[in-house]
């Protein structure tokens, strides 16, 4: 069945997750940070009842405060947050809760910055160690569900082999011209939801021949054809918008038919626009191979 707007999906540990967020990256720029905390709550005001944020994004205070402001109850909203891969655990005293929804592992990764400011990979701790840390914090009831993100079929396997829980989210970036087939399958074989950031695929994706001439025979944009297609295969979503008229228009989606989901289907080619590798083939101080990707 496809997902509606409106929908919530059931994790593993039973808890209720929105099947569409808000996202809030902004740039470490000027007061970009600190405005996070008014598109969310323009966001909560357009109906956004899941907003994902990072502690790398430094806006997990931003998003905090703007629930205090809005009026909303803690339980009222699900709040997703990442953990950097060096175990500093500072999300909670950071949001000011005493938990979060949905913790994630940000990526599989474990990197420092080098005297040069470059980002270089450690060998310690390994992610399998921080997913040991993750499982404590869920222990402990610090957060209602803990998964990971960026982990590939690769790494999850590595995961899954001392992991005592496993996790019920993998946040990656999927768009339809990264549909993540392979991945989506294996994911769904382990009670594993998937999650899809850069589900736009950014003005690439929206201005390809296919998604505009649905878009214009829908009467609708074409953001909002590319959402609807996540939502037709089932799959969780992350836009970002912090604009009020298009994060209302990110929750107001056309039902395509099955024809227009093979169209879209089928401009599916593996290509990373928002996380792809440098000019040497690595991404976050690690190869394309230990990714997995
Ligand atoms: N786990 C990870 O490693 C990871 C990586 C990347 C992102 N994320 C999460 O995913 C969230 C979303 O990622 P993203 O920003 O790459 O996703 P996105 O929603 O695909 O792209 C956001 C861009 O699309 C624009 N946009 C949004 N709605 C639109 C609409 N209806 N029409 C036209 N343009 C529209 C936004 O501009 P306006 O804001 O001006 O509307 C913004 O420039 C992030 O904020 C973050 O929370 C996670």
């Amino acid at each position: 069945m496809p997902f509606l707007p409106g929908d919530s999906v059931t994790l593993s540990t039973g808890i209720q997750m929105p099947v569409i967020a808000n996202g809030s990256w902004a740039p470490p720029t000027g007061n970009a940070r600190a405005e996070v905390k008014n598109w969310t709550l323009t966001a909560f005001k357009a109906g956004y009842r899941h907003i994902d944020t990072a502690q790398v994004y430094g806006t997990e205070k931003s998003v905090g405060l703007a629930l205090k402001e809005s009026g909303l109850k803690r339980e009222d909203v699900f709040i997703t947050t990442k953990l950097p891969c060096n175990l500093s655990d500072e999300s909670l005293s950071n949001l000011g809760f005493d938990y979060v929804d949905l913790y994630l592992i940000h990526c599989p990764q474990c990197v420092d910055k080098d005297v040069s400011g470059k980002i270089k990979a450690v060998t310690s701790p390994t992610f399998v160690e921080v997913w040991a840390e993750i499982e404590n914090i869920f222990e402990q009831k610090k957060a209602k569900a803990i998964g990971v993100s960026n982990f590939s079929i690769k790494n999850l396997e590595i995961l899954l082999k001392t992991a005592k829980v496993v996790p019920a989210v993998n946040q990656v970036e999927l768009h339809p011209y990264l549909a993540q087939n392979d991945l989506r399958e294996y994911c769904k074989g382990k009670g594993i939801v998937i999650e899809a950031y850069t589900p736009s695929g950014y003005s690439k994706v929206r201005n390809d021949p296919v998604i505009v001439e649905i878009a214009q025979k829908r009467k609708a944009t074409p953001n909002q054809v590319i959402l609807s297609w996540h939502l037709a295969r089932e799959t969780v979503i992350v836009p970002k918008s912090e604009n009020e008229g298009r994060q209302k228009e990110n929750l107001d989606l056309p039902v395509l038919t099955e024809d227009e989901v093979k169209q879209i289907d089928a401009l599916d080619h593996g290509e990373r626009i928002c996380n792809k590798p440098d000019e040497h083939g690595m991404l976050w101080g690690w190869t394309m191979e230990q990714l997995g990707w």
